[in-house]
């Protein structure tokens, strides 16, 4: 694919690393920047032959098949209504919208004017992710009950994350976007998010928005999809996911343990060690390859075949329209201390139904409350009856 990068700063660099790294043929072959400065160097660094300072001479120019959206969150809809005019096709990177109504319209543009509309959401993307994922659909660990994804660091790198203006809000729409995608898939795309419970507060910086948020994602099948964001966190970027399941759990660290730790005394030089890493000297905990541990490359490779294949890539436009509606209820929660309804006027997975609670049966009168094996060896069994609900214990002495 031929490429036009839409800005020019952290993610945009990210990005263009992931695209031309390892001998891709999918290139960028524009970028626009407000600053022609910026544009031309990033076009000088990534050997592009045009840049721009015009938004829309970037998408509408002849050699531009796709386009790519690293804009400040409050550009992306303004982006995206341009792809539209042109009618080609966009990918953008996270959160979609800076509300639910803002990624709605996003989303109808995109399906309106017939061009393929991907959500960057990386960390859906990540090797231990992917692999997690393809445990869960074996059903290798058994019906998804809880999960829990953190994203925590000491705060973003621009002026404009901090304005909420701008960004649509703090550490909930900036981080939470990526814990509740990470929680949706695993919990299953198709059960409906019914509502939000979430706890936030500005306990550090002097801004408007929240800097620290817990929340809870109710869905209809009874599973619980917990989101730990903070932009208040010290010692790097703390990126763990965690999944509950009847027959089994997964954990994962993505970042600040992924098996390479390194010690140095500075002395030999200042390098960098890791995006948000805070010290560069003592024990370090330096990433292989970020963009790769990140998701990125296996993230583009989805989206391109998707386009090729003319089918849906694994995160859509319609995903990051779930997951505004979702942070929108978190919003809504934080402020009213309550449970909120996840608000989803466009909703195309499965009808919330009675969730179905199957009991273990140990044999014709008992469910199987328990199953342990004691210090003493003895097998203990805690039953509960059908009929009488009476709970009792059967111990079995060593092997018999
Ligand atoms: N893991 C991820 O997927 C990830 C990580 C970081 C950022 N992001 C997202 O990428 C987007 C950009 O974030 P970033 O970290 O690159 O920010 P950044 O500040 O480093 O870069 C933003 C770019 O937009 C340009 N810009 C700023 N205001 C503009 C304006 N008014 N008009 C035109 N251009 C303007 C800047 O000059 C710069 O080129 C955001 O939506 C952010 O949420 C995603």
């Amino acid at each position: 694919m031929k490429i036009a990068m839409l800005g020019s700063g952290f993610i945009a660099r990210f990005y263009a690393e992931s695209l031309h790294s390892q001998r891709r043929k999918d290139h960028l072959v524009m970028v626009y920047s407000r600053n022609e400065e910026n544009a031309k160097r990033f076009a000088g660094d990534y050997n592009l032959p045009h840049y721009t300072t015009f938004m829309e001479e970037a998408i509408a120019h002849p050699d531009v098949e796709i386009v790519l959206i690293s804009l400040p969150n409050h550009l992306h809809e303004i982006a995206v209504g341009v792809c539209a005019k042109f009618k080609k096709h966009v990918i953008c990177t996270k959160p979609l919208g800076r509300t639910a109504k803002e990624a709605k319209r996003m989303l109808d543009q995109v399906e309106k004017a017939g061009i393929f509309g991907g959500y960057l959401e990386d960390l859906c993307y990540t090797p231990k992710f992917l692999k997690s994922m393809a445990s869960i659909k074996r059903g290798e660990i058994g019906n998804v009950l809880w999960t829990k994804s953190r994203e925590a660091h000491p705060g973003p790198h621009s002026d404009w994350f901090w304005d909420k203006e701008k960004s649509g809000g703090g550490a909930i729409i900036d981080l939470g976007c990526h814990c509740v995608e990470i929680g949706r898939n695993f919990i299953g795309k198709n059960i409906k998010p019914l509502e939000v419970m979430c706890w936030a507060d500005t306990q550090v910086h002097p801004i408007e928005a929240e800097d620290h948020a817990i929340g809870l994602v109710k869905y209809a099948n009874g599973a619980i999809g917990q989101f730990e964001v903070s932009w208040t966190f010290r010692g790097g970027m703390d990126l763990r996911d965690e999944v509950m399941g009847t027959e089994g759990t997964i954990w994962i660290n993505s970042f600040l343990r992924t098996g390479f730790e390194m010690f140095t005394t500075g002395k030999g030089g200042d390098g960098y060690v890791a995006e948000k890493a805070e010290s560069n000297t003592g024990w370090l905990f330096p990433v292989g390859d970020e963009a790769h541990e990140l998701g990125y490359p296996h993230m583009f490779t989805d989206m391109f075949n998707a386009i090729e294949e003319n089918r849906q890539p694994l995160e859509t436009f319609y995903d990051g329209y779930v997951v505004n509606a979702i942070l929108d209820a978190a919003y809504k929660s934080a402020e009213s201390k309550l449970w909120e309804p996840v608000i989803l006027e466009d909703w195309r997975g499965d009808e919330p139904e009675e969730h179905q609670k199957k009991w273990n049966s140990h044999d014709e009168d008992h469910y199987l409350i328990k199953e342990e094996i004691l210090p003493n060896g003895d097998t203990k069994l805690i039953l509960r009856h059908k009929q009488t609900g009476v709970v009792t214990q059967k111990v079995t002495h060593g092997k018999e």
